[in-house]
């Protein structure tokens, strides 16, 4: 049982660990076109993470996910994955990428120990894939997400963030994408960090505008499956695959919360929308391997969560950092 309880009577079982502000890609919705990255020192070292994740693990943590930017562009990710895979009481290890390494990297990480993996795709044209990510090429993607499944990661998640005039009429087209390579998805409603500008705020599209589109050709059925994240999944005839919806705008899920983020610069973070947080990279940097000061820490820190985020309410919170500095 994790010994990180909130105010609200809510339990921490997973760390989402950002590795690494850098990406290969410069999503729309997730980075500046001109980002300017940290320097290595302000950045989490190797062993730093290690003993993050092992003060995590000794209070409790079940589930560990490592985000960006994009956790393969950080050379050591091979490593990090090997030191955490072995933390006794974690029970997943898992990543979120955006798959352009993994024709590279899939054999290595899952030979590593890392369980699963979502990878980040939100249209099936190459063009429009160019505009969204700005850099990338879809596909690398796809020849990653092949890789993957051949290297043998079961339970594949795609992430697909759907924007209004700019992938919603693909919906179907990743349904069968999804259900023909036997891959999970997840529809994502895009949450406003960085600059909020008109033209963020009218591409909004709903995860029940998603669902009517999807149920125009196969009627979902709510499904009992959870992975510890916010998604909600449904299921639907003919195929094994689970749809899922990210809803932070039109369905909250604050009440159940049960996640933390530290961030690349080691900040613990205690909700994605919000500022509290505590600099556990002082700690680690101060007390090198002082495992117990850490946990001390943590369990303070915790009492800093909020009830909930204010992302499209009328008291809607502004957070300028952008997802890639924040941690997926
Ligand atoms: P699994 O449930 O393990 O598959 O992973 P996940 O859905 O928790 O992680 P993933 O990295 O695939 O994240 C999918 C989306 O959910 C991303 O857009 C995340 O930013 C978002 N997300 C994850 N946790 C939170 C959260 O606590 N609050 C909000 N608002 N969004 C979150
Ligand atoms: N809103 C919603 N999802 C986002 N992601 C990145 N930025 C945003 C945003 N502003 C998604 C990516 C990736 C996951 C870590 O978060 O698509 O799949
Ligand atoms: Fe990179 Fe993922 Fe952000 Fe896209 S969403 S810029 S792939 S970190």
């Amino acid at each position: 049982m994790s010994l990180i309880v909130d105010t609200f009577g809510r339990t921490v079982e997973y760390l989402r660990l950002s590795v690494t502000d850098r990406c290969d890609f410069r999503c729309v919705y997730c980075m500046s076109e001109d980002p300017c990255f940290l320097d290595r020192e302000q950045v989490l070292s190797l062993e730093e993470l290690a003993w993050i994740g092992q003060a995590f693990t000794e209070l409790g943590v079940k589930k560990i996910r490592l985000t960006g930017g994009e956790p393969l562009v950080r050379s050591d990710c091979d490593q990090l994955v090997s030191l955490l895979g072995k933390l006794p009481g974690l029970q997943e290890l898992s990543m979120t990428t955006n798959g352009s390494r993994l024709t590279k990297f899939a054999d290595k990480m899952h030979q590593s120990g890392l369980n699963r993996l979502n990878i980040s795709l939100d249209t099936l044209k190459p063009e429009r894939f160019t505009e969204l990510t700005r850099k990338g090429k879809l596909d690398r993607v796809i020849a990653g997400i092949d890789a993957a499944k051949a290297a043998g990661f079961k339970r594949i998640k795609v992430n697909a963030v759907i924007l209004r005039g700019q992938n919603d009429d693909e919906v179907l087209d990743l349904i069968e994408f999804c259900r023909a390579r036997e891959l999970d998805i997840a529809f994502i409603e895009e949450m406003p960090l960085g600059i909020i500008d008109e033209r963020k705020q009218s591409r909004h599209c709903s995860s029940d505008e998603v669902k009517a589109i999807i149920e125009q050709r196969y009627p979902l059925m709510l499904s009992n499956k959870r992975t510890g994240g916010p998604a909600r999944y449904y299921t639907m005839a003919g195929s094994a695959i689970h749809v899922g919806f990210i809803s932070p705008h039109s369905n909250n899920f604050c009440h159940e919360c049960n996640r933390v983020r530290v961030t690349v610069e080691g900040r613990l973070l205690l909700c994605l929308g919000n500022e509290n947080s505590v600099d556990l990279k002082a700690i680690v940097r101060q007390y090198p391997g002082d495992i117990s000061r850490l946990k001390q820490a943590i369990i303070a820190a915790i009492k800093l969560k909020p009830k909930e985020h204010h992302f499209g309410g009328e008291d809607e919170t502004q957070i300028l950092r952008f997802m890639n500095t924040t941690g997926g």
